[in-house]
């Protein structure tokens, strides 16, 4: 029951400024005091230094906007994270925005011969430079960790693919690109839509997630606060109407925490400048107290 918390500060994925706040929101609401009262030893290891672009470089490559600066963070949280894990600790990352994802997947595959990846989302983060309708980031995560896109994000830390497309579910899904649903059909990535969210109810769906993903020897959890409904995460840079509720979020976690599956995570994409008094922040850790059996202690 040991806890190592890594926060990075890094907005550089998409264009609204302000989710480099994130881990300090994060740890304002409460964060290390919660898991400490479940009774884990947490250590923070702080945030990440991160290099702001020069304005000189400001959008070098639209389709692929501050790639090198995201690089260098992502390839520095891969070094933090994997050897948070080669001290049997469970990682933490706190965004910061999604772009990180590659680079905490990038230190968690390393130790897993079979990884599974939750990723909670509206969006499908499976965006390439060849694809995205933005150039951000944020919007190619996933897709790097197959092992699709730039080669210098495809390739971080040496390790590619960092995760086979038959250990991914995606769950709260609602504001595909074109270019990702076609992916995700040729593909035969595992989607739960809010539409499969509805019809077959929150517990359903995280029964069948569960089993999905039982063969892998470790599971990480990417969870985008934009997943839940801007009514109870409205400080996201990228917030979409029709989200999980925050009972279906916590049911989620709950059931995650019933399962033993989960043994890294991250939260990201919390900006504080857009919240409302730091709510979407305090949801996030609401959200880590279920995911690490606050209910089951
Ligand atoms: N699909 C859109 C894009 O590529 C939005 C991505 C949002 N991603 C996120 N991590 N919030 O720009
Ligand atoms: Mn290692
Ligand atoms: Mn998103
Ligand atoms: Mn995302």
């Amino acid at each position: 029951k040991e806890i190592s918390v890594i926060g990075v500060p890094l907005d550089l994925g998409q264009t609204r400024r302000g989710v480099d706040m994130g881990p300090s929101a994060i740890r304002y609401a409460g964060m290390i005091e919660r898991l400490e009262m479940i009774g884990y030893d947490v250590e923070d290891l702080g945030d990440l230094r991160v290099e702001r672009p020069h304005r000189s470089e400001l959008d070098e490559n639209p389709k692929l906007k501050n790639l090198k600066q995201i690089v260098t963070a992502c390839t520095e949280l891969a070094t933090k994270v994997d050897n948070v894990l080669e001290r049997k600790r469970i990682p933490v990352v706190l965004g910061g925005d999604h772009s990180i994802a590659i680079g905490t997947l990038a230190g968690v595959t390393k130790h897993y011969n079979n990884l599974g990846v939750i990723w909670f989302d509206a969006h499908g983060d499976l965006n390439t430079e060849e694809i995205t309708p933005s150039g951000n980031i944020h919007g190619m995560p996933l897709a790097a960790s197959l092992g699709y896109g730039h080669a210098v994000l495809t390739n971080l830390y040496g390790i590619c693919p960092k995760v086979k497309k038959e250990n991914i579910v995606i769950i709260g899904a609602r504001a595909l690109d074109d270019g990702e649903k076609e992916f995700i059909r040729k593909e035969g990535i595992k989607v739960f839509t809010m539409h499969e969210i509805d019809r077959l109810g929150m517990a359903a769906v995280m029964e069948e997630t569960i089993r999905y993903l039982s063969h892998a020897d470790g599971v990480h959890l990417s969870l985008d606060l934009d997943g839940l409904d801007p009514h109870d995460a409205p400080g996201v840079g990228t917030p979409v109407i029709g989200g999980l509720s925050y009972r279906e979020g916590h049911l989620a976690m709950e059931m995650l925490a019933e399962s033993g599956l989960i043994t890294s995570a991250e939260f990201v994409e919390v900006n504080p400048i857009l919240d409302e008094k730091n709510k979407t922040a305090i949801t996030a850790v609401a959200l880590m107290g279920s995911l690490f059996g606050e209910k089951l202690k």
